[in-house]
């Protein structure tokens, strides 16, 4: 490989995977470069939660054929918190809730240590968290409170991959405005790309948290393949108005195919 084409920092490839006896993913490819935010769109259905939960480990998605590569290394048969500890780090749609453990130790965890006071300061300030800190993490938080904690944690984390599941789902408009501001702290999407360092994965099932957040590539995820691939707002423009049946079926999508 040439100093001009680094590996990228994800590369997935030919991903098949089954959850239970069924196949939810049937072929999957896709490169993620140092810096780029990239957008998953699809049908309710479509696998696309699959698809990142096969990628930070979760139990139950099991990987039947191809690769996921991150930095170089294969992370299929390595435990979460080793993915974690590589660069990973996931937003889900649906955090659960932790019953004994309260939202300040999850942040010292995620943060790798104790979570500096100037950071938690500064979660404070941006995420509105103080006075969720001493709670359990996700114990009857309203649906902005989670998403809000959900974004603390990244931004403790500070990975160098951040999956996003749906991060405007279930929140209101304010509360999307905070977590679109958090995304682009972590991912600094409002700067040029030779500028950046982190990436992202965002799924969106509506686009609304491209209102708050650039993205550089869109794909669809349609019966558990990649189908289509293009800027994301093209993409979105063409999905409200024609559905996902007519938006993999449509022209740019055949010349890309
Ligand atoms: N843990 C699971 N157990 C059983 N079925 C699952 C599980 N996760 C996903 N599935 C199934 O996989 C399919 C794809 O789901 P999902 O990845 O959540 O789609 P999307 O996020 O695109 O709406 C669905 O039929 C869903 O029921
Ligand atoms: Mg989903």
């Amino acid at each position: 490989m040439t100093s001009e084409s680094p590996a990228p920092l994800l590369a997935i490839e030919d991903l098949h995977v089954s959850v239970g006896d069924r196949e939810i993913l049937r072929g999957i490819d896709l490169t993620i470069a140092e810096g780029e935010t990239h957008v998953l769109l699809g049908p309710n259905g479509g696998g696309k939660s699959t698809l990142l939960n096969t990628i930070v480990g979760l139990p139950g998605y099991r990987v039947t054929s191809g690769r996921i590569m991150f930095k170089g290394v294969d992370l299929v048969g390595l435990e979460i918190d080793e993915r974690a500890r590589l660069g990973i780090g996931i937003a889900f749609q649906r955090p659960p809730a932790v019953r004994g453990v309260r939202l300040r130790q999850m942040l010292d965890v995620a943060a790798g240590g104790s979570l500096e006071p100037e950071l938690a300061e500064a979660l404070d300030t941006q995420l509105n968290l103080g006075h969720m800190l001493e709670r359990d993490v996700n114990m009857g938080f309203s649906g902005g409170e989670a998403k809000r904690s959900e974004m603390a944690q990244l931004l403790a984390q500070m990975p160098d991959l951040a999956l996003f599941d749906e991060p405007e789902s279930g929140v209101d408009l304010d509360n999307i405005a905070v977590v679109g501001s958090a995304i682009n702290a972590l991912l600094k999407s409002e700067e040029r790309i030779s500028e950046r360092r982190r990436a992202g994965l965002i799924i969106t099932h509506t686009g609304h948290i491209l209102e708050f957040v650039n993205a550089d590539v869109g794909h669809v995820l349609y019966s558990g393949r990649l189908a289509c691939k293009g800027n994301p707002l093209d993409l979105i423009e063409e999905i409200s108005s024609h559905g996902y049946d007519k938006c993999v079926e449509c022209a740019l999508c055949q010349t890309l195919a």
